[in-house]
């Protein structure tokens, strides 16, 4: 969601004037947009504005402005410990960018922290979203009012906001028109996504038929969804809706009864494994990934290896694995905290099972052929790359002429984390 808030920021500065430098030596402004989701993210703004000071030591320095979660969160904070900071902005406060930026007096510190979701949707509506990726993010929905008693968002993203139905699918088309074959539908709790009109209530799987229906797009995609929010309509649309690709981000965090209950996820093992096997049900070859938390405080030797049968028993194509990490405000950041040595241990055996697991699934595919939607060069001379159906990495030899195609791709070797093919 950053990218697309980045590229949002972007669009609105664009609006007065301002154009983006790829000169980081002579700039005459920086946004740095920044994630509060773990720790550390405070420290890398500090360390990231301390090289920008070194930079314009003998220069004039530059409008500093951070934005997004760590400038929600640590507004006061970063204002008093580093005075190089001109503006803090929080993720539903953007839209007043404009006015700062053409506003703004030397020696005036200000903070813009307050959640004004609907206001900041109103003017991005007004304003063209310019990114012009092969595959282009689109938020739908911001905020959660879920309170997971690890997680900071529903403090600094705000709560649940959904919006308005017509509003995506005229961004959709701005996007589809700048030349997107994919659109990744965002939100933080992508799939509780509910918008009334006229009565009727429109969920994501409306969306997802509506957007089905421009030709010109030939890929849509979500993420990231919460289990609870797996409704029918949606499950069923990976029967119905042949644009929507079979690979789901479903974070579960622990494969614990027990730890699920003290993080306040709301549901059980069971019911995940329920939600998985009607999934599979309608779209055999999904493809799935997760999001675990490892040492959530109370997780026991029992409820780690509970972690591990689930992914045993689901085996995912690819997952992202976490130490926990306290986050200041939260309901469980004052909970006695796991052995450090145990924590590592822990989260070395999930990351070793993960990527085995993502290895067997990609070496089924040697041999076999994917469908590339190519969307860039590779990081080697003569290489393109792109994402396959199932939301593997592929790179291979290319011209890069056929970047925004979908094309035929034999698998030939398994890396680590992705694929190397020939086109056919
Ligand atoms: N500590 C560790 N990981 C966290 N996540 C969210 N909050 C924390 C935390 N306090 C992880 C979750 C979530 C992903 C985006 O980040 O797994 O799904
Ligand atoms: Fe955070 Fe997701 Fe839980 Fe919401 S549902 S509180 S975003 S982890």
């Amino acid at each position: 969601m950053n990218v697309y808030d980045s590229n949002r920021i972007f669009d609105i500065a664009k609006d007065i004037g301002y154009e983006k430098s790829n000169n980081q030596d002579n700039a005459d402004c920086f946004i740095i947009n920044t994630c509060h989701i773990r720790d550390k993210a405070k420290e890398k703004v500090f360390h990231e504005i301390g090289r920008i000071k070194e930079i314009y030591s003998n220069k004039k320095k530059p409008l500093m402005v951070i934005a997004g979660c760590v400038a929600q969160a640590e507004n006061q904070e970063i204002l008093k410990r580093e005075p190089y900071v001109d503006v803090v902005i929080g993720p539903q406060s953007y839209h007043k960018l404009n006015k700062i930026l053409n506003n703004f007096q030397k020696n005036q510190k200000e903070d813009f922290t307050e959640f004004d979701t609907v206001a900041k949707f109103d003017l991005l509506k007004k304003i063209k979203n310019s990114d012009s990726t092969v595959s282009s993010f689109l938020t739908i929905q911001e905020g959660c009012d879920k309170f997971c008693h690890f997680c900071v968002v529903p403090y600094t993203r705000g709560p649940e906001y959904s919006r308005p139905f017509k509003t995506i699918i005229k961004e959709a088309e701005d996007l589809i028109k700048n030349g997107a074959k994919e659109i990744t539908l965002l939100g933080q709790n992508v799939n509780a996504y509910s918008y009334k009109e006229n009565n009727t209530e429109l969920r994501i799987s409306n969306l997802l038929n509506e957007l089905g229906k421009f030709t010109e797009l030939s890929r849509i995609r979500y993420t990231t969804s919460h289990p609870l929010d797996m409704t029918d309509d949606l499950i069923e649309c990976y029967s119905s809706n042949k644009k929507l690709m079979p690979f789901i981000h479903l974070p579960i965090q622990s494969g614990s009864n027990k730890v699920l209950k003290l993080m306040n996820r709301k549901h059980t093992r069971d019911y995940y494994f329920e939600i998985i096997e009607k999934v599979r049900k309608v779209k055999p070859d999904i493809a799935l990934s997760s999001d675990f938390i490892i040492g959530f405080p109370g997780e026991t030797d029992k409820d780690f290896e509970d972690t591990i049968d689930l992914i045993e028993r689901v085996k995912y194509m690819n997952s992202y694995s976490f130490k926990y990490s306290p986050r200041p405000g939260t309901p469980a950041a004052d909970r006695e905290e796991i052995d450090e040595v145990i924590l590592d241990e822990r989260l070395k055996i999930t990351q070793d099972l993960l990527n085995q697991q993502q290895i067997e699934y990609n070496n089924q595919f040697v041999k076999k052929t994917v469908q590339v939607l190519i969307d860039g060069a590779g990081k080697h001379t003569g290489q393109i790359k792109g994402k396959s159906q199932f939301n593997q990495s592929v790179a291979l030899q290319g011209d890069k002429e056929i970047i925004g195609q979908i094309i035929p791709v034999q698998i030939k070797e398994v890396l680590t984390h992705s694929l190397l093919g020939e086109k056919i």
